[in-house]
């Protein structure tokens, strides 16, 4: 089972990852699982979460970059769920094998993300919490699935980026990438 964790304040707002989930819900063994509207009080049902997890072979996080990170509820989540004993630590395997696929969406384009731009670094700076995270709970890190510019791309362009990702999500897992 692919659990899809989608994580986003706004969904009626959403266009780019309303995209991707749009595409990512005909995929064979597909579980989407939208953190904000299961927990619009941020009450995170700990053993529900583990135990979907445990059933998972391949976990994908799908939501908009806000700050640099991931939104509030998906942060809570990883410090309420990922915890000693299940994630990490002694007795912590629950995780060790599975593939972590991480999909952000982002406001800022290519420019944005380099030395001149606005964002001053390259999107791949901001990615070493995400993929320390996975490695840390000895997960196998895929190579991310970035949309950039989410404002900027224009329809024909956001829906074969979706059709690419449904794609990703269908095929055999290449950590390679
Ligand atoms: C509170 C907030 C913080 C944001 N921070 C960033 C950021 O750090 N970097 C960035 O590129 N875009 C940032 N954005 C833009 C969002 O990433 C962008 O609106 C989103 O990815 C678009 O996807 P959507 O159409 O699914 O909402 C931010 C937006 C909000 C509302």
């Amino acid at each position: 089972m692919i659990l899809v964790l989608h994580a986003h304040p706004y969904p009626s707002r959403s266009r780019a990852g309303r995209a991707l989930l749009a595409a990512a819900t005909d995929v064979a063994n597909i579980r989407i699982h939208s953190l904000y509207d299961r927990y619009p009080d941020f009450d995170i049902a700990v053993t529900n979460e583990q135990a979907q997890l445990r059933e998972a072979t391949r976990v994908v996080m799908l939501h908009p970059v806000y700050w640099y990170a991931a939104p509030g509820l998906l942060k809570h989540w990883m410090d309420k769920v990922l915890v000693r004993g299940f994630a990490y630590g002694p007795g912590g395997d629950a995780l060790v094998g599975k593939s972590f696929l991480w999909a952000p969406t982002t406001g800022g384009d290519e420019h944005a993300y380099s030395e001149a731009g606005m964002h001053e670094r390259a999107f791949s700076q901001f990615m070493a919490p995400m993929e320390q995270t996975a490695r840390y709970c000895r997960m196998q890190w895929e190579p991310p699935f970035v949309v950039h510019g989410a404002h900027l791309i224009d329809d024909a362009t956001l829906a074969a980026r979706a059709a690419e990702f449904a794609a990703r999500l269908a095929a055999p897992v290449n950590h390679a990438g």
